[in-house]
């Protein structure tokens, strides 16, 4: 399959900085594909996902969605259609007053009915467990309700290609439980992702992995093959899972991601 999303070699200069957000990135995605965006605070995750959705114009470069390019003024409108993004910060996503309004507002931009609408955001308040919080004021919710409403909000949109920046920060283990099983639904169902973090062990079964560091792309390849470059690893500010740098201190196979994975190695070793 054809990639229906590209970037080429885009770049990105925040007006009055020193250096590059963003410096010549290319990537190819094609649909259903799942793709790893990994680099440590300050490398550029967060300006590579909003050039992404078109929210950013590239300084130089472009980004393609199905061949329309994000700096077209007359393509806007379908692009933010077709890319949905959840943002690091959701009080940066949140429009609407109420937690029911914030799920509606997306949906009452396309071309639905009002009882469309309502199904819509009922079946989100039931997936992502915010039925209680209705008519809460968005502002006002935990860290972690806020995440969830940030992603109840875009999942209804149904778009082509979901943007998810460092999604499990602010959840608890069961939260983040519940929205990995939910990732892992939309990519068996063909739901392109691209998944920015700095945690390596949330994307090690994505198909491919982009690390990034001070906005450019040091590596591509399928996320496990970084089990194998520790140093490198550290030389870009990331780490390996910890129970692989274990593995790599017992002078083990690192490639080992699991406590399990591990206790067969010592097992075997012996
Ligand atoms: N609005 C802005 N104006 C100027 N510089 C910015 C702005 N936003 C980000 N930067 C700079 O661009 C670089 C990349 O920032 P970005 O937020 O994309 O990183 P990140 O990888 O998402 O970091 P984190 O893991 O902390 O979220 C940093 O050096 C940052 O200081
Ligand atoms: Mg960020």
């Amino acid at each position: 399959m054809d990639p229906f999303f590209i970037l080429d070699e885009v770049s990105y200069c925040y007006p009055g900085a020193r250096r590059s957000g963003v410096c010549q990135v290319n990537l190819k995605l094609k649909p259903g594909e799942f793709l790893a965006v990994l680099g440590a605070n300050g490398s550029g995750k967060s300006t590579l996902a909003r050039l992404c959705c078109g929210l950013l114009k590239p300084t130089s470069g472009q980004v393609l969605v199905d061949g329309r390019s994000t700096t077209r003024e007359t393509e806007q409108r379908y692009i933010f259609q077709q890319v949905g993004m959840v943002f690091q910060h959701p009080d940066h996503q949140f429009v609407a007053t109420t937690v029911e309004r914030e799920i509606a507002f997306g949906l009452e931009n396309r071309a639905l009915s009002s009882a469309e609408i309502k199904k819509a955001v009922a079946e989100g308040l039931v997936r992502f467990q915010l039925d209680g919080l209705r008519l809460a004021d968005p502002h006002q919710l935990s860290g972690g309700e806020k995440r969830l409403l940030s992603l109840a909000a875009i999942w209804v949109l149904k778009p082509k290609l979901i943007l998810l920046d460092e999604p499990l920060s602010m959840l608890d283990a069961g939260s983040a439980q519940m929205i990995k099983d939910l990732i892992e639904e939309l990519r068996k169902a063909g739901q392109s992702i691209i998944w920015f973090t700095h945690q390596m062990e949330e994307v090690l079964s994505a198909d491919q992995a982009l690390v990034i560091a001070e906005g450019k792309a040091v590596w591509t390849g399928p996320p496990r093959a970084l089990l194998q470059h520790l140093e490198a690893v550290r030389s870009w500010g990331l780490a390996l899972p910890p129970v692989t740098e274990l593995a790599w201190e017992l002078g083990l196979n690192p490639d080992i991601t699991s406590r399990n994975e591990l206790v067969s190695a010592l097992w075997n070793s012996n």
